[in-house]
């Protein structure tokens, strides 16, 4: 139809110009933190497969098992008949571990997100977020149609100022934070916007999408100096440590309960396939056992760090801010003549002028790439550093 493809011509031309168009390259990631591009061999800094299981032997092999005992797809969503006995046991290792009454597995991050924010909060109420938080608290929190506002990032005075002011004129708040942030990798001071939120009777939930396997020996950022903090609602997903894909939130029994019976996101999409359960339990047994595994991706994005003498790293998501979206373009072709694999980020995934790379860091990276990649990087890096966060 003219006027329709008219319409998505001229967004693509537009987005052409100012080089914002995205597109998708094949690439077959044959290996942990390996890939071939265009028949390329690459080492890929750019996988959120941070610990690897992706391709760990044992993950593989339990999935090749529940696809022979169980079939490749579920069938129905898990209200019908798509609910696998592997839920149940995913989702009680998932709560023991994260030392909750309970947790919910949904198909994605997305998706319990989606489902979870427009359960429990509604129009009368309040919403307030950190700017920086992911794009799907943002869409849950719009679709629960509560009143919604943001803080500056980390900005815990300016959580404390809405709170105060915000919080009386509503029956229920949730506050929405990333534990790690996706594009900045850095961490949210959990313990200090827990003990608001307690204070302010605000349902606190932390998207821990890159802390899970990761941050405080494995076990996510909800854990500080040692202890589980106060968050009433923990969300991750299966698809980065974990290695699989999936979504899951945890909480107390009746939370849970709740969720399972009203989210719509759960009752009304497909259940995940059972390979994906069953490879979701064995990268869980490996995260809570093996220290020194989690402990990689974090000491790889420190030697990474220490080289180009950039700010320590809080996680193994290190941001290279470079400013204008062609000057990260040009860097991303340049490492790829390189054979690495670094994803340059652009508006409107970040704020104007802050385009970068986004190096993440595996179990698996060998020490001379890391250093390899840093040579790579050094002649992009600016004059002055530029603060992505202004
Ligand atoms: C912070 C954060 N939350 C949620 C998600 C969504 O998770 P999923 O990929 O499982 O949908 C992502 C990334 O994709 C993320 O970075």
């Amino acid at each position: 139809m003219k006027s329709l493809d008219d319409y998505c011509q001229g967004k693509l031309d537009d987005m052409e110009t100012r080089k914002l168009r995205r597109t998708l390259i094949d690439t077959y990631r044959y290996a942990p933190a390996k890939a071939r591009r265009n028949g390329k061999e690459m080492i890929s800094f750019s996988c959120n497969d941070y610990l690897s299981l992706s391709h760990h032997p044992d993950v593989i092999q339990a999935a090749q098992e529940a696809a022979t005992r169980y079939g490749v797809g579920s069938g129905a969503s898990r209200l019908v008949t798509g609910n696998t006995p592997l839920y149940s046991e995913l989702e009680q290792k998932i709560a023991n571990f994260k030392g909750t009454d309970d947790a919910i597995v949904f198909g994605s991050g997305y998706l319990t997100n989606l489902g979870a924010i427009p359960c429990l909060v509604g129009k009368d109420d309040l919403v307030i977020a950190d700017e920086l938080c992911h794009a799907c608290l943002y869409a849950g929190a719009q679709l629960s149609r509560s009143t919604f506002t943001t803080f500056h990032h980390n900005d815990l005075d300016e959580l404390e100022d809405l709170l105060k002011i915000k919080r009386p004129n509503h029956r229920k708040c949730m506050v929405l934070v990333d534990g790690v942030y996706s594009m900045d990798g850095d961490r949210a001071p959990i313990k200090g916007i827990s003990l608001l939120a307690k204070k302010y009777d605000a349902w606190l939930l932390v998207d821990d999408a890159h802390g899970l396997g990761v941050v405080a020996e494995g076990k996510g950022s909800t854990y500080v100096e040692g202890y589980q903090m106060p968050v009433p609602l923990q969300m991750g997903t299966l698809s980065k440590a974990i290695g699989g894909y999936g979504g899951y939130l945890c909480a107390s029994q009746p939370v849970i309960d709740f969720i399972r019976t009203r989210a719509r996101s759960f009752i009304y999409t497909t259940g995940l396939p059972p390979a994906t359960l069953a490879a979701a339990i064995v990268s869980l047994d490996l995260i809570a056992n093996d220290k020194e595994l989690v402990a990689r991706p974090i000491r790889h994005a420190k030697l990474f760090t220490d080289a180009l003498r950039l700010p320590e790293p809080e996680s193994c998501i290190v941001p290279v801010i470079l400013g204008a979206a062609e000057t990260s373009l040009e860097a991303g072709e340049a490492l790829e003549k390189k054979g690495f694999i670094v994803t340059p980020i652009r508006p409107p995934t970040v704020a104007e002028g802050t385009s970068r790379l986004r190096v993440t860091f595996t179990a698996e990276h060998e020490e001379a790439d890391i250093l390899r990649l840093a040579e790579a990087v050094r002649p992009f890096l600016p004059e002055k550093p530029i603060n992505q966060f202004s």
